[in-house]
Formats: C-alpha cells, structure tokens, sequence
C-alpha cells in the first residue's frame, strides 16, 4: 500500500517534529500556513510539510491531526468541517477522512468537539500525545479512542505506525471520545501533581523553619533518595512552565470533578505563587532553588 496523504495542523513545535517523521517515511503530510510567521514556514520545510489551501487538505488528506494550543482546538475543527462541506461533491477520492483531535483538553471539551463531526461525512477520534515532542532519542506516544460507529478509524491509525509514529489505541469495554483525553489528564495530573505536591511541602517547611527545611532534605536524602532526586531535575524544570499549569491544574480538577477535585485545584494555587515569584513577586523560587542546590550537594556526599 502506498503511504497516506495525511495533514498536520499546525506546524507548531510539536506538530513539525511529528511531520518530520512520517515524512521521511514517504507520507505526504499536508499543511496550511496562512497567516503563520517566517519561524513557522521555515520549521514546517524543514520537517518536508507541504503548504496547501484548505480545500486541498479536505479533499486530499485521509487524516488530520489537530495539534494546537488547547484554546483553538474547537476553531480548528471548525476551520476544517467548512472546508470540508466546501468541496464534497469533490470528495470522493478520501470518502471518509479521520480528524484527531490530539490536544490537551478535558473529556467535556473533546466531546463538545466531537459532536460538530455529527452528520458529516468526517469521521472523529479522541487523541492525546505523552511526551515530549520527538527528539532523537525519544519519541511520544500517540493514544486514540473513538466511539463505536468511528471504531474503523482506530484500525487505520494504528497504519500510522508503518512510518514511525508510536502508537496504541484505547479499545474494550466503554472506550470512546473523551477516553484518551481522560488519560492525558490522569498522567499529566500525577506527574506534575507530584511536583507540585514536592514543592508544596518544601514552601511549608521553609515558612515554620530553615531547621525543618535542612531536616526535611536530610531524612528524604537518607530514606527516599530517589524522590529526592528527582525533585532536583522536576523541580527546576517547573519554573518556565509553571504559568502553563496553573491552568493545567484546573483543567485537570474539572476532569476529577467533586471534592477530589480540591485536590488539583489546590495545585494550581501552588504553581501560581510560584509563577509569581518566578516574576519577581514572593520568594517561593529562591526557596525552592536553595532546596535543589542543597539536595544536590547532600544526595552527591551520601553517594
Ligand atoms: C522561607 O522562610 C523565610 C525565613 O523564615 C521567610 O522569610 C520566607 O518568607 C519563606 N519563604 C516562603 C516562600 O515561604
């Protein structure tokens, strides 16, 4: 089988890494950079993207994968379903094309998402990517799930996985849309809830003392070196970051709904105050930089 026409929007930092690897596995992978600056154009030749109107990408493309900030997930399918009804009587030579939407929205917004697909002729699936974007000694995993009539498209994702993409699919009992965003927000949530849980604590000892704070990473250092660790490279990492999880964080709490939903909710509270002080506003970094160095200098005398 010939490899697929396939389109990628946008060619953003994720997206063009993604290209580059189906494209350099001979799939012609479709864009459109109206409107988009001269670092995007010039990314998106560089992963082999090929710039092409909407109506192109409509009639030609057998898949989209909507990979764009979360708040213009919903335009993009939009954007995608008017070119599409645009040139259907054209639209024979991919009767039936998948669009993925691969972003970091809750369940409710994915369905909400999924629900424009109704009556149209485009079938819809439910993605999220773990990872970081493709580098070369890593790769993120692509996770789909779609509703029973859309199960087809499962089938020919996973061919994606001919040209280098790492891929698995949510299938059994109950799996559909809003599936795979569910996951991106249970693995996003312990992951960075951890961080933020380290960072939580560390803040606390700090504010009863600077000799709870020295016992703290003493005893982590002696009984939970691993922990500790980590927290050396998570923490640091956090900073630049933190403004994009406060919004995370709440996201993930709508996601875990009811009182557990306190939880992230708290979080977000936490990486605020440290996204502040990353401002200059509160002393919260200075605290956790201290930490890092200190853990640093222990973790490496206790080696
Ligand atoms: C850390 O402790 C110092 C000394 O008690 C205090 O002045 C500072 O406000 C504390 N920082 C945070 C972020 O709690």
């Amino acid at each position: 089988m010939a490899p697929p026409t396939i389109a990628i929007i946008a060619a953003g930092a994720m997206g063009s890494p993604i290209a580059k690897i189906l494209a350099t596995s001979g799939v012609t992978v479709l864009t459109n950079l109206d409107g988009r600056s001269e670092t995007t154009r010039r990314r998106a030749r560089d992963a082999g993207m090929v710039d092409v109107p909407w109506s192109d990408i409509a009639l030609r493309a057998s898949c989209i994968l909507s990979i764009v900030p979360p708040a213009e997930a919903g335009n993009l399918a939009t954007r995608y379903l008017e070119s599409r009804s645009a040139v259907r009587t054209h639209a024979t030579k991919v009767p039936q094309p998948i669009f993925v939407d691969c972003n970091a929205v809750g369940p409710t917004t994915v369905q909400e998402i999924a629900s424009k697909f109704d009556g149209s002729d485009v079938r819809f699936a439910d993605g999220c990517i773990i990872g970081f974007p493709p580098s070369h000694d890593s790769s993120p995993t692509f996770y789909f799930a779609a509703n029973a009539p859309d199960v087809s498209a499962l089938k020919e994702l996973e061919n994606l996985g001919q040209y280098g993409l790492k891929l698995a699919t949510l299938t059994g009992d109950g799996a559909g849309v809003g599936d795979a965003s569910a996951l991106k927000m249970s693995y996003g949530g312990i992951l960075k809830g951890i961080t933020g849980l380290f960072t939580t604590m560390v803040l606390a000892a700090n504010a009863s003392s600077s000799a709870t704070t020295t016992a703290l990473l003493n005893e982590l250092a002696i009984s939970q070196p691993s922990l500790l660790q980590r927290s050396t490279q998570t923490i640091p990492d956090m900073f630049p970051k933190a403004y994009r999880w406060v919004d995370e964080m709440r996201e993930i709490s709508t996601f875990v709904s009811g009182p557990m939903g306190d939880v992230h909710r708290g979080l977000a509270s936490v990486f605020e105050i440290v996204e502040k002080s990353v401002n200059g506003d509160g002393n919260a970094r200075q605290v956790l930089e201290k930490f890092v160095k200190d853990a640093e200098a222990v973790l490496k005398d206790t080696q």
